[in-house]
């Protein structure tokens, strides 16, 4: 499967209002379930996240799984997740990060779509992934499929919220910050073609972030499992717990978000480990 047949096809979104997506991004599924990352069993850390999602949030439209879902590129992971998810009364969008070797498994290739719409925003998602690499590219049709979105938002007077594995801008972390998209000053160049809002959420950087850049806000995530320390040289581990990113969309373009972390279970991470990537 090629890049441009990734992500592929639109929903449309029941809800005409306000809109609540919630972003779970890099659960690394390991090929066999209770398989651990640096010690964390990230099917049970993934499981105590949509545990305290169902808790929190009583009104999700959809949830946006923002890549890295497999941790070691098994197909399997896959299914996983979809069983993971299907205790959560709303639909999943996934895209691929740099570990989801997914080209094998067209049984959820109905969950990596392009867009989700609504009367008042467009949800544009891209793959940003390069086969074998760790870090992050837009290729052709990726920004083709940003110009579109850029082009539909401006004459349909909708906001725009942009969907990424890779972030597009450097948070401070010195091993972190050159796996960014590499390409970004493209994907900015079209961002600031929108005249309504632009939102951008991505993962891969396993923290939170909130940034303005030019006239967009671009949000990461915690991951589901393992996180890493902000403003590091080197790869360092963080002991933060598991967590998730909700976001509410008003019809006026207003953004309200934030992030939520398990408190009810801890999940000791191995903290002296000289990284994974
Ligand atoms: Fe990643």
């Amino acid at each position: 499967m090629t890049a441009e047949q990734r992500l592929r096809g639109e929903y449309q979104l029941a809800n005409g209002g306000a809109l609540t997506l919630i972003q779970v991004t890099d659960t690394h599924l390991m090929a066999t379930p209770g398989g651990r990352l640096l010690n964390v069993d990230t099917d049970d850390s993934l499981a105590a996240v949509i545990e305290l999602v169902l808790q929190q949030q009583s009104d999700t439209d959809a949830l946006l799984i923002t890549g890295d879902i497999s941790g070691d590129g098994a197909d399997s992971a896959y299914g996983r997740l979809a069983q993971a998810l299907s205790v959560v009364p709303a639909p999943s969008f996934w895209l691929p990060g740099n570990h989801d070797e997914c080209r094998g498994d067209e049984t959820h290739a109905d969950r990596f779509i392009r867009c989700l719409s609504n009367p008042h925003w467009l949800v544009v998602l891209l793959d940003s992934q390069q086969s074998g690499e760790v870090g992050g590219y837009l290729a052709a049709p990726e920004l083709q499929a940003l110009s579109r979105s850029v082009d539909r938002a401006n004459q349909e007077g909708k906001h725009l919220l942009v969907a990424t594995h890779h972030p597009l801008h450097p948070l401070g972390c010195d091993w972190l910050d050159p796996q960014r998209v590499a390409n970004a000053a493209a994907f900015e160049v079209e961002v600031e073609r929108c005249r309504q809002q632009v939102v951008v959420v991505s993962g891969h950087v396993h923290q939170a972030s909130d940034q303005r850049v030019g006239s967009a806000r671009y949000l990461t995530t915690p991951s589901t499992c393992v996180q890493f320390a902000p403003n590091q040289v080197e790869f360092k581990v963080d002991d933060a717990a598991p967590g998730y990113r909700w976001l509410r969309l008003s019809p006026q373009g207003q953004v309200e978000t934030g992030v939520e972390r398990v408190t009810h279970r801890s999940f000791p991470v191995d903290l002296g480990s000289a990284g994974y990537l």
